[in-house]
This record gives structure tokens, sequence and C-alpha cells, in this order.
């Protein structure tokens, strides 16, 4: 019998892109992301010390220190929320775990869309299970990092949990959020690759302006409801939307309009992968941002201009905002010989116009969550990548 346990692990788990389908996911419907090569990297100690327990945040040089036994969610000031409500969501399903000490750092930008908080929380639950053997599957850890956004007052859907544990190294994923079934293809950009441009906006409507697109969808399901026998918007298809404009309101309307077309360019940008068609990639992505700016209103003047721009460019074949909106990054697929030169320009228009900067950001298609080191109590160390 092995009589070692473990004493100490390290995990990382990584942001993500969305190359299409956004504002989809909590209605039931597709999304294509992809992790990213940014990441939070977590290590946990078991402390020798009952149920007491730190918190290093490496980057901002702050310390979190409590009794686990005394964790309440989560009125906390910045990371230190998603700790707690990592912890108490543990509670509530009847999880015990003692002591830790750990430490973290990440190289997400924060507020920049990019899913800094959802990576934060799942390499947190990742490193736990991993150091306290909690035989989580990787649903119910993905399904908990999601409670713990809600806990925190952003009642988002389950694409970002989903793609930080579950993406693969140049693969893109489609992920039907309705079902959970999910597929992981090769992406062959050729001398294309994808770009970040930071606006460096991060609006504070954000999160309240998220909750009330999510009850605007729900209210507008029910109304639809009456029509059409569905159980999501996810199911419904671009030629239902003759009857729904009948049962909402011009203003529903108009959101479910983009939900139901952004479901549709998702397939139809996966249908474009595999045709290696990357105009039409690119396109796919311009008609994208247009519906979450017209239909969706969650863009904002800043990276409006930034994809205005790139359209004015023949570098870039597609261009549009990405996440939540109200600011972060916009994501851009770009000719890879092009993008100093293209940067550059942007850069100077951008502040021009808005008196400060923006920035670019290279990334490249990372894989999803994993342990990184380990070790046993006597002092056995494993290198599990
Ligand atoms: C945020 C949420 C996701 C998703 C996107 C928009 O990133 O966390 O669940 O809804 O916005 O697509």
């Amino acid at each position: 019998m092995n009589t070692f346990t473990k004493q100490s692990v390290t995990v990382r788990a990584p942001g993500r892109i969305n190359i299409i389908g956004d504002h989809t996911d909590y209605s039931n419907g597709f999304v294509m992301p992809a992790a990213i090569n940014l990441d939070t990297t977590f290590k946990l100690d078991k402390s020798h010390n009952g149920t007491f327990c730190s918190v290093y945040s490496v980057d901002t040089n702050t310390t979190y220190e409590f009794d686990i036994k005394d964790v309440k969610c989560c009125n906390k000031d910045s990371w230190q929320k998603y700790i707690d409500a990592v912890l108490v969501l543990l509670k509530e399903k009847g999880i015990e775990i003692l002591g830790f000490n750990a430490s973290f750092s990440g190289t997400i930008p924060i507020g920049s869309g990019i899913s800094s908080s959802a990576s934060l929380v799942s390499s947190f639950l990742y490193g736990l299970n991993c150091l306290f053997d909690l035989d989580l599957e990787l649903i119910d850890m993905i399904q908990l990092s999601q409670k713990a956004e809600h806990y925190i007052g952003v009642n988002c859907g389950i694409m970002d949990q989903f793609v930080s544990f579950n993406g693969q190294r140049d693969k893109a994923m489609l992920l039907n959020c309705g079902t959970k079934e999910y597929e992981l293809f090769n992406i062959d950009l050729k001398d294309h690759t994808f770009l970040l441009i930071n606006s460096n906006v991060s609006h504070e409507l954000a999160n309240s302006e998220y909750n009330i697109r999510r009850d605007t969808c729900e209210r507008s399901l029910h109304k639809i409801q009456n029509a059409i026998n569905i159980e999501s918007l996810g199911e419904l298809n671009v030629s239902d939307l003759t009857i729904i404009k009948n049962v909402l309101t011009p203003f529903e309307y108009k959101r479910v309009k983009h939900v139901v077309e952004e479901n549709n360019r998702v397939h139809l940008v996966r249908k474009a992968f595999e045709n290696s068609n990357l105009t039409n990639v690119g396109q796919l992505m311009y008609e994208g941002h247009e519906s979450l700016k017209n239909n969706y209103e969650v863009s904002c003047k800043e990276i409006d201009f930034i994809v205005d721009f790139c359209r004015e460019n023949d570098s870039v074949l597609g261009a549009r905002m990405m996440g939540g909106g109200f600011g972060g990054c916009a994501l851009l697929l770009i000719s890879k010989k092009d993008i100093t030169s293209f940067s550059i320009k942007l850069k100077k228009l951008y502040f021009k116009n808005f008196s400060f900067q923006c920035s670019s950001l290279q990334i490249a298609i990372g894989d999803g969550a994993k342990e990184l080191t380990c070790s046993y109590d006597h002092n056995l160390t494993s290198v599990s990548s």
C-alpha cells in the first residue's frame, strides 16, 4: 500500500481567447474558445498548523490569512473573494480540507477580457484537488469555478472555465454549452496569427450590464416558449427569427437576434476552418463584432475604433471585441509579417484619439489546467510535465 501523501503541488490554469460565439454560452448556445499560454500558477503546501491558511499574491505582494473554519462568502477585496468563494463552495459540497499555504502569480492582464479571474479560480481549485486528492471530476471543477463567479456577482456562462480546464495546445474548441459536448480541432492559420489589442479600458458597468443581458435573454425565452417548443435560446435557428419577431419587443428581439445569428456564425467559422478559408473566418469575425455592437450593445467606442482601423488594413482578415465586452481586448486575425508595422500605426492613432495607450499582446494557443510539479511527504518529488 502506498503510504505517501502529497505535501506540495504546483499547478497552472490558462486564460482564453474566444474566436467566435460571444454572449451565447448562458443561452446554452455554441462557442469557439481556445486556451492561451497566459495563465495563473499556484503553489500550494499542506500546512502543519491545523486549519490555518495563508495565500500570498506575488503580483500584488499581499497576503490573506484565515482559519478555514471561518471562511464566508465573499465580501473581501480583489482576489481574496475568489479564494473565499471556492472554499465556501467546497464546504457546501461537503468536502472538508485542512490548512494550506499558497502563493500565486499570473501573466494575464486583469480586466482585459481574457479571463484572468476564471484562470485564478480554476488554478486554485485544480491545485486543491491535486493537493488534497479530492477526486473531483473535471466537469465538477468547471461547474464549481463557474458558481464561484456567480457568488461574486457575475452570472457568467460556462465558456471560460470549460476551456481553462479542457483546452489543448494549438487547438480550438467547439463547445455546445447545452449538452457540454465538445470538439477540439487543429487550426491552421498559415501565415496569419491571432493577436490581441488591449484597449486598456475596463468599465465598471461590465458586471451589471452583463447580468442585465442575461436577464433579458431569460425573459425573452419565456415569451418565445409560448410560440416555439424550446428549452433554451441555443436551440433556435435563423429561420425562427420571423416568428420570434412577433412575440418580442423590438428591444428584446435585437438581443435574441444576436444570440441566434452568433450561434450560426460559430458553425460557419467551423466550416471555414475546415475549408482553410481564413478570409471567410475573418469576415465572420467582423460580422460578429457588428452584432455585438449594434444588437447586443456590449462594445465601446475604443474597441470599435480598433475594429474600424482593422477594416482599413489589408493585413487584417478579421477583428472583433471579445468576451463580456465594455472594454478589454479585441481579437485580430492578422498577417504575421505585418504585426509590427500595423501595431505602430494603430497605437499612434489610438493615442491621438483617446489620449491613452492601447497595447498589443501576442499569444499562442496553449494547454488547459495541469499539474506542473508535486512532492510527497517523504521528499519524493515527481514532475508531471
Ligand atoms: C464572459 C463570461 C462568459 C461569456 C462571455 C461572453 O467572459 O464569463 O461566460 O458569457 O463573457 O461570451
